[in-house]
C-alpha cells in the first residue's frame, strides 16, 4: 500500500533508509555494566530512519521536529559538518527497556553512512552509535547497540561478543507502561552497590555465571532452565532496586501461566519478558520473535517488510 509522505519528506532527492531491531536482555542487565556477561537477543520490532541531504540538521519523528543533538554530534564523524535530515518511524516504545535509543542511533548511523557512501564497517557503526548513547546514558555497557547491530542471541561482555546459536524463540512481552530513563536506574543501582559492595560483587559473579549457563541452555533449547534462571534473575533485580510494585504485581498475575518472567533492560518500569507455559497464553502482552538478524545484516543484506502497530 502506498504510504503518504511524512512532513519534511517532500524536498529531498536522494533518500536512504536503514532499520535496526529492538532487543531484550534475558540475563545480566545492570551487572553487565560492572563486567558480568549478559545474554541478549534482537527482536522483530524495528526503528527505521530515512536520511537525506539538507541545508540544516533536522530530525523528524512521525512528522514532528524533535531535538536529537546526541545523534547529530555522534554522526558528525561521518557527515563531517554536512547537514542531513533524518526521519524516524518506530515500532519500539521509548523508555521501556527494549533498546529504542540504541536502535534509533544505529538506524541513523547506518542511513547516514549509506547516504555518504561510507563502506559498511560494523566497528565504525558500533562506535558512532555508542557515542550517541554516551551523550544520553553516561556509561552504557554497549549491550544494546551490540545486540541491535549483530542480531541473533549474543553473550555480551564489555569489549567482547559471542554469538549464541539458537533458533528463533518466542517471548511474551508485557509493557508496564511505566516510563523511565536508563541513566537514572543505572545511578540507583550504583547507590545500591556503594552501600552493599560485597553483596553486589557476589551478585555480579552469580549474574555472570547465569548468563553463561543461560546461553548454553538457550543453544541446547533447554527452555525450562532458561525460564527458572529468569525467575532467579528477577529476584536479583528486585534486590538491587530495579523493580517496581507495578512490575511485581504484573509478574504475580502471570504465575501459573508462564514458566519464567522478569524485567528486561534497566527496569524501574518498562517491559517484562516471559516464557508462556505450553498451551497457555496470558491475555496481556504480545509475543515477539527473539533471535532475528541485526541491523548490519538487515541493511546490507536481507530486506524486511514493514508493518505498523496501532
Ligand atoms: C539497558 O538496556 C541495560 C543496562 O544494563 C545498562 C547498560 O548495560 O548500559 C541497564
Amino acid at each position: 500500500m502506498k504510504r503518504e509522505p511524512l512532513k519534511g519528506e517532500m524536498m529531498s532527492e536522494k533518500m536512504i533508509s536503514a532499520s535496526a531491531p529492538a532487543k531484550i536482555i534475558i540475563f545480566g542487565e545492570h551487572f553487565v555494566v560492572y563486567g558480568a556477561h549478559a545474554l541478549a537477543a534482537a527482536i522483530d520490532r524495528y526503528i527505521t530512519v530515512t536520511a537525506s541531504h539538507n541545508t540544516s540538521d533536522e530530525f523528524f519523528v512521525y512528522g514532528r521536529l524533535v531535538r536529537a543533538d546526541h545523534i547529530f554530534n555522534a554522526i558528525d564523524r561521518i557527515t563531517k559538518g554536512r547537514h542531513v535530515k533524518l526521519i524516524a518511524r518506530s515500532q519500539v516504545p521509548n523508555g521501556a527497556g527494549l533498546g529504542s535509543s540504541a536502535a534509533l542511533s544505529l538506524a541513523s548511523t547506518i542511513a547516514v553512512s549509506k547516504l555518504f557512501n561510507i563502506k559498511p564497517d560494523p566497528s565504525l557503526l558500533f562506535e558512532v552509535s555508542m557515542n550517541a548513547e554516551k551523550y544520553i546514558h553516561g556509561n552504557p555497557s554497549g549491550v544494546d547497540v551490540a545486540t541491535s547491530l549483530y542480531g541473533g542471541f549474543v553473550l555480551f561482555k564489555k569489549d567482547e561478543l559471542i554469538k549464541v546459536s539458537s533458533p528463533i524463540i518466542k517471548f511474551l512481552i508485557v509493557d508496564s507502561r511505566q516510563r523511565r530513563k536508563t541513566g537514572n536506574l543505572v545511578s540507583k543501582v550504583k547507590n545500591f552497590m556503594d552501600r552493599n559492595p560485597e553483596l553486589f560483587n557476589s551478585l555480579v559473579n552469580l549474574a555472570d555465571l547465569m548468563a553463561k549457563e543461560g546461553a548454553a541452555a538457550i543453544s541446547e533449547e533447554k527452555i525450562e532452565q532458561v525460564a527458572s534462571y529468569m525467575n532467579v534473575s528477577q529476584s536479583f533485580l528486585e534486590l538491587i532496586g530495579a523493580s517496581t510494585p507495578k512490575i511485581d504485581t504484573i509478574i504475580s498475575s502471570l504465575k501459573g501461566k508462564v514458566l519464567g518472567a522478569k524485567i528486561t533492560g534497566a527496569g524501574g518500569g518498562g517491559c517484562i519478558i516471559a516464557i508462556p507455559m505450553t498451551g497457555s497464553m496470558p491475555k496481556i502482552g504480545y509475543t515477539v520473535n527473539a533471535g532475528v538478524v541485526g541491523a548490519y545484516q538487515l541493511n546490507y543484506g536481507i530486506p524486511i517488510s514493514w508493518h505498523f502497530d496501532g
